[in-house]
């Protein structure tokens, strides 16, 4: 595991968008796995700045992202489909049809999990990893739990996520309560994982995940077992450190 800490989110940004940059560059039909929520987004906007200027070409790379909520219309301003659009794909040369977003409306949420981890193995796995971390040290909506979940899986959100959560939703009755989210497995799999955390309500979160004890109830912990994650944090959430 390597962490890198950046005085400022614009730098830690740029940073995280010259890794995946990187990677497009090197292969350009590789396989990346997206992440929504504040923390990528200015990720996000270099990336499509790069995209403009010609310095990176997305035609042939193809997409699968983390998580999305359970029984929201994917047309929904909070979806995650909705997100992944506003914030990066409507923005960039990527084939719409090389972009996948679990679907959190699937009558069998199972049979959906399933479809995807399948879907991802068959594309030959995930080359990069984009994560950011929730305030109690979640992965995706890979919540704190008595054992890792290796599988596609739908879950319920924990109260804190909830709490981060509803300050994109009009109340706190809006935010969705269940989730379908990529298990540990596939996040393990990746080839590399790249995990973002910015501002001081991530401090305990990223200390837990750096100097604490690999367990289920820290979900990132397990990323000190992966081969290769670079961790970028900027110096609020590396306070504890
Ligand atoms: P955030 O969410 O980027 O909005 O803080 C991260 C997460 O919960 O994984």
């Amino acid at each position: 595991m390597t962490l890198h800490i950046f005085d400022t989110v614009e730098a830690l940004s740029q940073a995280a968008a010259v890794l995946i940059a990187a990677k497009v560059l090197e292969k350009p039909d590789c396989v990346l796995g997206l992440a929504t929520g504040s923390t990528p987004v200015p990720t996000y906007e270099k990336l499509i700045e790069m995209n403009r200027a010609g310095a990176i070409d997305f035609s042939r790379v193809t997409t699968y992202n983390l998580d999305e909520y359970c029984r929201l219309p994917e047309e929904h301003e909070q979806s995650y489909h909705r997100f992944m659009k506003d914030h990066l794909f409507d923005h960039i040369n990527i084939c719409p049809e090389n972009t996948h977003v679990p679907d959190g409306n699937a009558a069998d949420p199972d049979a959906e999990g399933i479809a995807y981890d399948a879907a991802i193995a068959a594309a030959g796995g995930i080359d990069l990893q984009l994560l950011g971390i929730g305030r109690n040290g979640h992965i995706a909506f890979n919540e704190p739990c008595d054992r890792f979940i290796w599988h596609c899986h739908a879950v319920k959100l924990a109260e804190s996520t909830i709490q981060a959560n509803k300050r994109f939703f009009d109340s706190e009755d809006q935010v969705p309560r269940m989730a379908l989210s990529l298990g540990i497995g596939s996040i393990m799999a990746a080839r590399q994982v790249l995990l973002l955390a910015t501002g001081e309500e991530k401090a305990e979160a990223v200390k837990a995940l750096v100097t604490g004890d690999v367990t289920p109830m820290v979900p990132a912990s397990i990323l000190r077992h992966h081969p290769n994650t670079v961790i970028l944090c900027d110096k609020a959430a590396a306070s504890l450190l």
